[in-house]
């Protein structure tokens, strides 16, 4: 039996739509995989009463396939389901790596990304690389059709999951098919410095490359609180703040040492819109 340990991740951060994402140090989901003779799943952990066994219909049960390596799979979720912190992802990727291990298939790490994104396709019904690259790579991550580019790059974040319901599927229906020149101008700019900040290690940066002006605000009318929750992090002293993945996560970029008050300024402000939520006080890793 081998066990692989594949972190949450956030992807977007903004003004990477499809293309950026960050490996987060927590939470993450551990995967137990042992040979057999058909593929065989267990799930335990958070929201795994919405996760189902069938390998058909589970993310890890079409990495299984792809890599020709029945096994028995046992996934012990630390990621809700539907999160935006790249639930699925973590668990296809886990599975990745761990049964090309298990299998001795040799695949490069860079190699078992998009094996990885067959499985979340399965969930998302679109294979997208921006969350299992950066849980099978760690750092950050700039994922596009010719490959993954994989910065090491260290800053404090602050993840925070309100109770809320949002469909990946749902938030994919909602972005633009359009864009103004302008806004592809602003971004631009934007996704450079965040890119230049995940390099230097520079939060500054990092935060002031977050914002979008096309997908993140249409995104935004999906979670309850969004606008103020944000400028409750700004205020509290964050760099920068955006929906992680297809939401409802909110997350901030920040200096060393203001995790804690940012944490608490968000869970108020969504508390204030009667939404519990909790934070996950953590970093690049
Ligand atoms: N980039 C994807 C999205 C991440 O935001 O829809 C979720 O798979």
């Amino acid at each position: 039996m081998l066990t692989v340990r594949a972190p949450a991740t956030s992807a977007n951060l903004g003004s990477g739509f499809d293309v950026f994402g960050v490996a987060l140090e927590r939470p993450a989901d551990v995967v137990r995989v042992s040979k057999a003779e058909r593929t065989t799943i267990e799930v335990t952990g958070a929201g795994s009463e919405y996760i189902p066994e069938d390998p058909e219909k589970n993310t890890v049960g079409a990495v299984a396939k792809a890599l020709d390596a029945p096994a028995h799979i046992e996934i012990d979720k630390g990621i809700r389901p539907a999160s935006g912190l790249g639930s699925s992802a973590a668990s296809a990727a886990a599975a990745a790596v761990g049964l090309n291990e298990l299998y001795g298939r040799g695949h490069s790490r860079e190699a078992l990304v998009p094996i990885a994104a067959k499985g979340e396709a399965v969930v998302s019904g679109d294979a997208h690389d921006d969350n299992v690259a950066p849980s099978i790579m760690g750092g950050f991550t700039i994922a596009t059709d010719d490959g993954v580019t994989q910065v090491d790059a260290d800053i404090p974040l602050v993840a925070c999951l309100p109770d809320i319901v949002v469909s990946t599927r749902d938030a994919r229906r909602v972005v633009p098919e359009r864009a103004g020149v302008d806004q592809l101008v602003e971004t631009v700019g934007n996704a450079a410095r965040l890119t230049t900040g995940m390099h230097r290690d520079d939060p500054d940066l990092v935060g002031a490359g977050m914002y979008d002006s096309i997908v993140t605000p249409a995104r935004a009318k999906l979670i309850d609180g969004y606008a103020g929750v944000r400028e409750a992090a700004l205020e509290a002293g964050a760099t920068g703040v955006t929906i992680s993945g297809a939401g409802p996560t909110v997350i901030a970029a920040c200096h060393e040492g203001d995790q804690r008050a940012i944490g608490s300024a968000m869970i108020e402000r969504f508390a204030e819109e009667d939404v519990e939520a909790q934070v996950y006080q953590t970093r690049i890793g």
